[in-house]
């Protein structure tokens, strides 16, 4: 595939030598783990004292955020007539936000990601750059269906919802990786694994908390999306396998040839 590639292309980057082990240089290895034999903390105390800390902010937390109230009078209705029935929405709510920042992150995610595979196609391989532009399409339109799913339930879709604010933090990880140029093919494919495992149980557990508060119209909309994210995931694992297995055969490690 033709591409303008800065700094002459891929062709002649140079593979950069891996010396993090101590076995590349023995001696200054010995001498590093007598430093650490000799040095002492430069303050006071231990991990054990870091781990008291740690927990005397954890049992004076305030947590991450909270729900707002509802701001229409179709959310303030809803939210009463959950309350009558003994039901507590917020969590659902709560949820289907996390879902919402979730999908609309997953949708940049598989732009980074076919950008990688279009300068890296392997033909054998896969996935071809239509077949990322298929699931980032239903990852789009799962966005649109709980985005929906909210406004019909009186609530503000632009909202950021605790759980939402946790997951946005949980795929910093996968977001660096797949906008890392240096990234191979194989650590792409990894963590966009590690996003469809995760959407596929977040979709499980929605299903269920629908379910449980009785309403079957979403329990049915969100089935299809379930449906959908389990094929995502299959078609993502064979991508890896495959990977995984030429890698195996060529010993190649970290960088694509
Ligand atoms: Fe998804
Ligand atoms: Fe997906």
């Amino acid at each position: 595939m033709a591409h303008d590639k800065p700094n002459g292309g891929l062709k002649d980057k140079v593979a950069v030598m891996n010396r993090t082990g101590m076995g590349m240089s023995p001696v200054d290895g010995e001498q590093m783990l007598q430093g650490a034999r000799d040095g002492v903390p430069s303050t006071a105390g231990s991990g054990a004292g870091m781990t008291t800390v740690r927990e005397q902010y954890i049992a004076e937390r305030t947590g991450i955020g909270s729900m707002p109230p509802p701001t229409t009078l179709k959310g303030a209705a809803k939210a009463a007539v959950a309350l009558a029935q003994n039901q507590r929405p917020n969590v659902f709510l709560d949820r289907l936000g996390e879902r919402l920042a979730f999908e609309r992150t997953g949708v940049r995610l598989y732009d980074a990601l076919l950008s990688h595979i279009s300068v890296l196609q392997d033909k054998t391989l896969g996935p071809t750059p239509q077949e990322l532009r298929t699931i980032r399409e239903e990852e789009h339109r799962h966005f649109e269906l709980l985005r929906n799913t909210i406004e019909t339930l009186g609530a503000d879709p632009t909202v950021q919802t605790p759980a939402a604010d946790a997951v946005s933090v949980e795929t910093m990880g996968i977001l660096q990786i797949l906008t890392d140029p240096r990234s191979s093919r194989s650590a792409c494919l990894h963590a966009i694994l590690v996003v469809e495992l995760a959407d596929n149980d977040g979709w499980k557990m929605l299903i269920e908390m629908a379910r449980g508060l009785g309403h079957e119209d979403i329990v049915a909309r969100f089935e299809q999306a379930a449906r959908e994210e389990e094929q995502h995931l299959q078609k993502v694992r064979g991508w890896y396998s495959a990977q995984m297995n030429a890698d195996m055969k060529e010993g190649r490690v970290g960088v694509d040839a």
